[in-house]
Formats: structure tokens, sequence, C-alpha cells
């Protein structure tokens, strides 16, 4: 604990004094708590929990504290083959740590290592909200800090490695293959489960960053929540909401919050809302390259959701209708809900988690069997002029389903779904998601 504490003492900006301390070991418990102080006021997001919570919480968290050059092993020197992709934070590093590194204190086992790039939007603070809140919320559905590297002005965090990237990788850029649709519920009710929990802590938190590229996903697509550098501590007491500056990412941001700054639980609801809406019909929040309301997709789909008849207009025809119209219609219903612009009006999380879990069980009763596609029905005139279009769009969307029906029978699929099916409608009236848009910016304090 030691450790973590000293990356803190005169760290509201990084320093070279802090990281000169690093070395010394000889902090007395009175200069522990003025670090944790420190700490608390750095981050401005524990108020609530006192010194001894704080400390008690840190040293049981089992945050490993590395040096650049354990991490610069692990990463095979910032090896361009190891690198993984690049944030708002700074780039991300497949790494492995191995038996050598630390014996008997640390499992051999694969991480991503992000290092915070000096001149990038994000800085010491973010990386300190995420030490300290992910030091101390541990859940199956947030990813897990394995440590942290402090040292001079490098900032770095060590994260398990989740072998299936993030779910706007899925969604957005693979070309080869789709997700199924029980995978997509399965991720659904996983990042629900994460945003509860965080919602029911003892100090509860609003995550305020809910997003597709937020969203990773291990080796069984397991949804795990990533980035804290925006989570907040929740209204407390009497308080209806947190006051603060408006950050978060555009085509996720409930309105309200975008025009009052009035933050609460309620906002993370909203963007739950956005993401499984984004699951349902394969489009991004925001994109560009549509056609005027298409472009926001929350705008375009809200009038389809409540309308079983109508919902193949919003449905992803990359799914090719093989999904459960009833656990797409409830799922459909339950984004409207969510999309409320009353924020009283959305459900709480956990009623979120308990709508979408029997969703699941729906997926053994989906019958295997050959796809079937229905032209949708001639009286269903809306967005006709997209007809040709949307023609060519259906047809890309099915040659692109049918090369991941190939690449993964090769892989021998590891999708535990693919082969429930049911004959459903497929409305073809958008352009494929296989031309989805490059990513969108990070547009914090939006
Ligand atoms: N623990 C991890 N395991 C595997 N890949 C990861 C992990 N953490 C991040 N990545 C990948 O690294 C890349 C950058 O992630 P990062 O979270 O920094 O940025 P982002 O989510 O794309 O954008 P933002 O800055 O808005 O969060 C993404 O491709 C992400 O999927
Ligand atoms: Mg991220």
């Amino acid at each position: 604990m030691l450790l973590l504490f000293r990356c803190f003492v005169g760290s509201s900006e990084p320093s070279a004094a802090a990281a000169r301390s690093s070395g010394s070991g000889s902090e007395s418990g009175g200069s522990e708590k003025k670090a944790v102080r420190r700490m608390r006021s750095a981050t401005a997001r524990l108020r609530s929990l006192s010194l001894d919570d704080l400390s008690r919480a840190l040293a049981s968290s089992g945050l490993h504290a590395f040096t650049q050059a354990e991490l610069s092993a692990a990463t095979r020197g910032l090896s361009s083959s190891n690198f993984i992709g690049e944030g708002g934070f700074g780039p991300v590093y497949k790494g492995f740590l191995d038996e050598r590194l630390r014996p008997g204190e640390i499992e051999p086992q694969h991480v991503a290592v992000k290092y915070l790039d000096a001149d990038g939007p994000q800085g010491h603070r973010e990386w300190l909200a995420e030490v300290v809140y992910l030091g101390m919320l541990k859940h199956p559905h947030l990813v897990k800090l394995i440590g942290y590297g402090c040292q001079d002005e490098q900032r770095m965090l060590v994260y398990e490695y989740m072998a299936r990237g993030s779910l706007e990788h899925h969604l957005f850029k693979n070309l080869l293959s789709t997700l199924p649709w029980c995978t997509r519920l399965k991720i659904a009710v996983g990042a629900a489960k994460g945003l509860a929990f965080l919602h029911e802590a003892d100090t509860p938190v609003i995550y305020r960053d809910f997003k597709a590229s937020n969203i990773l996903l291990d080796s069984d697509y397991t949804a795990k929540l990533s980035d804290f550098g925006l989570a907040k501590e929740g209204p407390q007491g009497d308080d209806t909401h947190v006051t603060t500056r408006v950050m978060g990412t555009h085509g996720y941001a409930a309105p309200e919050y975008i025009l009052t700054g009035h933050l609460t639980a309620k906002s993370d609801v909203y963007s739950f809302g956005v993401v499984l809406l984004e699951l349902l019909s394969g489009r991004r929040s925001v994109d560009k390259r549509r056609r005027g309301r298409e472009q926001h997709l929350v705008d375009w789909a809200r009038p389809y959701l409540r309308h079983t008849e109508r919902l193949h207009r919003v449905m992803d025809p990359c799914l090719d209708g093989q999904y459960s119209a009833k656990a797409a219609h409830k799922a459909a219903m339950l984004a409207y809900n969510c999309l409320h612009s009353v924020p009283k009006s959305r459900p709480t999380m956990r009623d979120v988690v308990d709508a979408l879990q029997p969703l699941l069980a729906m997926c053994s009763d989906v019958p295997a069997g050959p796809f079937v596609y229905t032209v949708p029905p001639e009286s269903e005139d809306n967005g006709k002029a997209d007809d040709d279009e949307a023609v060519a769009a259906a047809a890309a969307a099915r040659k692109k389903c049918l090369a991941s029906a190939v690449h993964s029978h090769a892989e021998g699929d590891h999708r535990t779904f693919a082969n429930q099916r049911c004959a459903s409608s497929v409305a073809g009236h958008r352009s494929s998601s296989a031309s989805s848009s490059p990513k969108e910016s990070r547009d914090r304090g939006a």
C-alpha cells in the first residue's frame, strides 16, 4: 500500500519529486494519511469514505506497483506487434507477465498496458480515478485492474487482458463476423450487471462514460466495463443529483445532463439504452455518413421501438432474422424506457437486469432451422424511396454474414448460439455496418 500512496504524494500533477520519493520506503502513518487526503482531493470523488475506509479498501485491493522496466519487458519494449489500439488516455499494448517477474507474487498472465499520452486530453486525474475506483470495486463485470505504473512523468495502468477486445470492434469494425443475437443479449446483461453493481455500491458510483468502446469482452464474451476516468460518486443524502461539468461521449450522454450538468444514475441508464439500441440495430449512436434523421440513432429508432410490426426496420440485417422476435420486442421496449426523456421515468439498472436476464432463456427456445428471408410487407411504405439502396445494403449485409458463417465454421465456432435460429422478417433499410464510419471522436466535455 505504501507504494500506492507514494504515487499520490504531491501528485495533482505528475512530478519528479513524487518519483524520487518512490524509492524511500520510509513514510510514516502520518504521511500515509496525508497522501490519502491528497488523493481524495485530487479526485474529489470519494468524499463520503472515511480515511480508514479508504486505507482499508486500497490495502486489500491487491494492486501491484510496476516499474517502467517491468512493463517494458512485459510488452517487449512496446513492440508495434503488441500494440492493441489507442484511446483518449493513450496507447494500449498487449503484454505478458511471466513467472520470473515476481515469483510467488504474480501469476503468469496476459495483460493490457495503457500508457498515458502526456500530450493527450487525459492526465493524472483520470489515471488516479481509474486506480482508486478499480482498486476498490471488484465485480465479474468490471475489468480487473492488476496494477499501475507511476514513474517520473509516466502513468501506466495494467489490466487483465480481454481477449475479444471491445464491443465497438465487434459491432462496427469486424467485417468477418457478426455477433449472434444471444451473444448480444449476453453482453447486454453483463454490462447491465456491471452498471447495477456501481449504482448499488455503498457509495454509489455514476459511470458517466458508458459506450460500446468501453465494454470489453473476454474469451467467452463476458462483458466488463473499463475506463473509470470519468466515474463520479452519486448524490448523497437528500441530494437528487450531482452538478458537474458535462463530460462523456457525444451520442451517449443523457439530454438533461448535457443541458443542465445534473448527473444522476439515470444518466447512465440513458447511455445503456443507447448501447442496447446499438446492439439491436448494428448502427452507431451517431453516424455522420447517414442521411438526415438517421444520423442520430435514438431520434431515428425511437418511433419504431414500441411497435412489434415495425421493429424489423431497426433490427440489424446482419442478424439475418436469427433472433427471437418476442425477445427482440421486449429488449426494444426496454431500450425505449431507458431512453425516456424524463430521467425519473427511466428504469433503474436493477430493473434493466431483471428485464433482460429472462430473455437469455428464450435463446434455447428458438428453434434451429433453415434461415428464411421474409421481404417486408408491401403496406409498409415508410422509407420506400430507399428501396434500391436498401436492397443493395441488405445484399451486402447477407454477404458479410455468409462470410461470417464460413469464418466461424473454419474456426470451430466458439459462438455458443450461432446455430439457434428463428424465421423472422428482415428489413434492409440501412447501409451495412460493414462500412461503418471511422471511430467517432471522443467528445469529452461535449
Ligand atoms: N483490458 C484490455 N484488454 C484488451 N484490449 C483492451 C483493454 N483495454 C483497452 N483495450 C483496447 O485498447 C484500445 C484503446 O482502448 P481505450 O479504452 O484506451 O480507448 P477507447 O475505449 O477506444 O476510447 P476512450 O478513450 O473513449 O475510452 C481499444 O481497442 C480497446 O479495445
Ligand atoms: Mg475505453
